[in-house]
């Protein structure tokens, strides 16, 4: 097999935007984010997508944008936290390309989160405010609850202990390199 395509996945704040162009560079593949080819496509902020058309605006527009990604040769795709929680979705990646989820603890998330809250939707309360420590925290995890099951579906689940970014980048490499030879 020789995957053209590899797929991070993972819980908002899990690192798939910041790992992404650097694994792609190593590696030789062109980079690519979802969530900004729907901003792009949309014209708008993701927070403006959920506001004025509502989730399901967005879920299709990010359904649709996914199967797009199909154009892309040797490329790294980071995924917005929930496009890979959809089963069609995820079945479609895991047919597509090589999916990694990139796996990080709640208190680590939580701690990554709680400043970027308010540019995400889904930390929100119903008002649009943001949420204090601990609703946030119950929020994450019942969110992770739900989506946990989706993400352990993928081809490589690495344990993200790794603070620092070089070391991070190493071990989504070495997971490549271990799952195909096409990476070596
Ligand atoms: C979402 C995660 C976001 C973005 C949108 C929905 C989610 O992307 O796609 O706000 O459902 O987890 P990041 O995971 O890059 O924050």
């Amino acid at each position: 097999m020789h995957p053209t395509r590899i797929y991070l996945t993972g819980f908002m704040g899990s690192g798939k935007s910041t790992l992404g162009p650097i694994v792609a560079n190593v590696l030789g593949y062109t980079f690519q984010d979802l969530d900004a080819a729907i901003v792009e496509r949309a014209g708008k902020p993701i927070s403006a997508i959920f506001a004025e058309e509502g989730e399901a605006a967005f879920r299709a527009l990010e359904a649709t944008l996914l199967r797009e990604t199909e154009r892309d040769k040797e490329a790294v795709i980071a995924l917005g936290g929930g496009a890979l929680t959809f089963e069609e979705n995820l079945r479609w990646a895991l047919n597509h390309g090589v999916v990694v989820y990139l796996k990080v603890p709640l208190e680590e998330l939580i701690e990554r989160l709680i400043h970027g809250r308010s540019v995400r939707p889904l930390l929100l309360d119903a008002k649009g405010e943001v949420l204090p420590y601990d609703l946030l925290f119950e929020k994450i995890n019942a969110m992770m609850e739900r989506r946990e099951p989706y993400y352990q579906r993928a081809h490589i689940v690495l344990e993200m202990d790794e603070h620092r970014v070089g070391s991070a980048v190493d071990e989504v490499i070495k997971a490549l390199r271990q799952y195909g030879k096409a990476f070596s």
